[in-house]
Order: structure tokens, then sequence, then C-alpha cells
């Protein structure tokens, strides 16, 4: 896992926290805005979970195996937005139930994205580059708290 593949994770979950509070704020009737939202949204998601499943977890997974709770935890919330996404991107943003799930959505991944930043990028990034044991620790830091 390189300082490169860690900055273009944290930057996609700066770009989805900033599409999710632009859905937020759209108005009730601005279906088309929400509709392109959601779009990008789906295209975001699915390539950066894609990423951590194949690339990020298994990699953390040999460095840091006291994590195993935690990146099992947080294959199944990939797993339960990728339902989401898979679900939404069937739907128009005119059926009754779009909205309500993409908030359900947001909701998901806001939870899952600040759980993935402090327990398993943080100490990924530190383990790796410092060569630190910090098991058993609670790091808390703004570093990766994007
Ligand atoms: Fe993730
Ligand atoms: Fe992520």
């Amino acid at each position: 896992m390189s300082t490169d593949a860690i900055v273009l994770l944290k930057n996609d979950h700066k770009e989805v926290r900033q599409l999710f509070a632009a859905f937020e704020q759209a108005g009730d009737n601005a279906r088309a805005k929400k509709g392109k939202l959601v779009d990008r949204i789906i295209e975001l998601l699915t390539v950066h979970t894609y990423i951590e499943n194949e690339v990020m977890y298994p990699r953390v997974r040999e460095m840091l195996p006291d994590l195993e709770d935690d990146v099992l935890e947080s294959y199944e919330e990939h797993h339960v937005a990728d339902v989401l996404v898979a679900e939404l991107a069937s739907m128009k943003p005119t059926d009754e139930r779009f909205t309500a799930k993409t908030t359900v959505l947001i909701e998901n991944v806001r939870h899952h994205m600040k759980e993935e930043c402090l327990k398993i990028l943080l100490r990924g990034f530190v383990s790796h580059y410092l060569s630190l044991d910090f098991s058993g620790s609670s790091l808390n830091s703004d570093v990766l708290r994007t």
C-alpha cells in the first residue's frame, strides 16, 4: 500500500462526502440534479470499493492481522453499499424510493468511511511506513479524517 494509494483513496472519500452534501442540499424537486449526483456517486463508489476489496484490504490483512475483525466488518459494509448501489443503478430519480434509498446509502457509507479511516487506513499507513506496531492502541488523528 503506497502513499499514493492512500492519497487517492483519501481524495475519493473527500469527493464522496462533497457529493453526499450536494445531494442532501438539492431540493425535493431537483430530480435531474439528484440523478446526476447519484450517477457520479455510483461510479466513484464502485471503483473505490473494488480497489479496497482487491488491493488495500488484502494488504492490510497481511500487515496487521489484529485488524482482521475490522477488515471483515468493512467487507460486509462494502457488500451492503454494493447492494444499495446496484438497486439505485436500476432506479430513476422519479421513483418513489430513490431519495430514501440514496439517504440510506449515504448514512451507511459515512459511517463506513469514518471507521475505515481511523481503524484501517491510518494504521495501515503508519505501520507500513514507520514499521511500528500499534496493536491495541486507538489512534485518533486528523491525518486521514476526511
Ligand atoms: Fe471502504
Ligand atoms: Fe474507502
